[in-house]
């Protein structure tokens, strides 16, 4: 069966030598297509929809059955490279003390850890799949998920096996924070050496990447030389590498992650010169969490220094219960264009191809023939509505 949509009143490809792409300055590295059609159909290797044709409305090949959408644009699916949605319980206060002016830390994970681990099987699932309803509601279609709320072996796997069930891109996060119960003296090592071994090896089955929350500043997360050895027993293990740094302060994440081929380095609020180059000469993406920022009082990062320095650019939600509760990518957008100097153009780009590549992904974050049919509609006549509206529920994945 192959479906057409017609009447897309602007088509954003996310490729800028697609022909006929319009050559506005705004719409710059988009590729983006006006009065376009869409022919989707087949299936790729897990029977998920394929583009079949993209061009302009008047030239579109006929298809089995068609769907009008009466001057709408069309982006690419959301790529959100970076959540947390496997937890139980509230820290609505925890966000209400921070925007009086109280610090975030790391502590607050304890909390989520203790009310995570009491929840069944079935209410995980259900608030897994909540959450990720939510993100479809909003525009995205491929969503990263941590563990990282366990803490213990079966806990952890536990976590993966929940967020296998809604995606492929599955990361253990075991190496979040020290639990409360292993703070002793000794305690932190062998959390390390349980982590790296027993818990790691229960966890790589259903995992993709592994993740460390490397940050000095905290005495809850971990420093650069234990960051490395988590780091090197997920490679070990055959995952592939991502990393919380420079989120509290300036530390050694960032640098660890480009030394080591990470596919992404989150946060990076807090970088020197030295941190931007290196990333500028690397293929580690640097992935900016606005959500965070506005969640915890933090100054937002530089994200032009990065962009004009050639750094590859994503951004995410971090959807978590401590930092930034928000499943919303076009608020993140917005967030990036207002407080990270980005272009509306740019911002797009993060939220969509930059998440790929975060993500090491080819497959999705553009629109182009024989890449996954992962769309999202805007109700509006053009892209830019989705930063220009903020707030505004214009976006959802659609559904084919
Ligand atoms: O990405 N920084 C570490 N982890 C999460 C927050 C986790 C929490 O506070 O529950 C983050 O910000
Ligand atoms: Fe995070």
């Amino acid at each position: 069966m192959s479906m057409l949509i017609t009447g897309i009143g602007e088509l954003v490809t996310g490729d800028p030598a697609v022909d006929g792409a319009v050559e506005e300055p705004l719409h710059e590295g988009l590729g983006v297509l006006r009065d376009a059609a869409l022919v989707l159909g087949g299936g790729g290797e897990d029977s998920a929809p394929v583009v079949e044709w993209v061009g302009p409305a008047d030239r579109a090949p006929a298809a089995d059955w068609s769907i009008d959408l009466e001057g709408r644009a069309v982006v690419p699916g959301f790529v959100d490279s970076h959540s947390h949605l496997v937890f139980d319980g509230d820290r609505s206060a925890e966000f209400a003390a921070r925007m009086t002016g109280q610090a975030y830390d790391g502590g607050g994970i304890a909390v989520t850890v203790a009310a995570t681990r009491e929840a069944s099987d079935l209410r995980l699932r259900e608030l897994v799949q909540r959450r990720v309803g939510e993100m479809r509601a909003q525009g995205t279609t491929t969503v990263e998920i941590k563990s990282g709320y366990g803490l213990s072996v079966e806990e952890e796997a536990r976590a993966l096996r929940l967020a296998r069930e809604v995606t492929s891109e599955t990361t253990f996060l075991g190496a979040h924070v020290v639990p409360p119960d292993r703070r002793d003296e000794g305690g932190r090592a062998a959390y390390l050496d349980l982590v790296c071994g027993e818990m790691l090896a229960a966890c790589a089955p259903h995992a993709r990447w592994v993740d460390v929350f490397c940050e000095p500043a905290s005495p809850h997360a971990f420093d650069g030389e234990e960051s490395r050895r988590v780091l090197e027993a997920g490679r070990d293990a055959g995952l592939g590498l991502r990393v919380h740094g420079n989120q509290l302060g300036h530390g050694p994440g960032v640098q660890l992650a480009v030394e080591l081929g990470a596919a992404s380095v989150d946060h990076c609020t807090f970088l020197t010169d030295a941190d931007v180059e290196a990333l500028a000469g690397s293929g580690t993406v640097a992935t900016l969490l606005p959500g965070v920022e506005f969640s915890t009082r933090q100054p937002y990062p530089d994200a032009r220094q990065l962009l004009d320095a050639g750094v590859s650019v994503a951004i995410a939600t971090d959807c978590n219960p401590g930092t930034c509760y928000s499943s919303s990518m076009p608020l993140m957008i917005a967030l990036a264009v207002r407080e990270m100097g980005m272009t509306p153009a740019e911002a797009l780009r993060a939220a969509t191809a930059g998440g790929a590549r975060a993500l090491r992904r080819t497959d999705v974050g553009r629109v182009a023939v024989g890449l996954r049919a992962d769309l999202a509609v805007v109700d509006a006549p053009s892209w830019l509505h989705i930063p220009y509206r903020v707030g505004v529920p214009l976006v959802r994945a659609l559904e084919v």
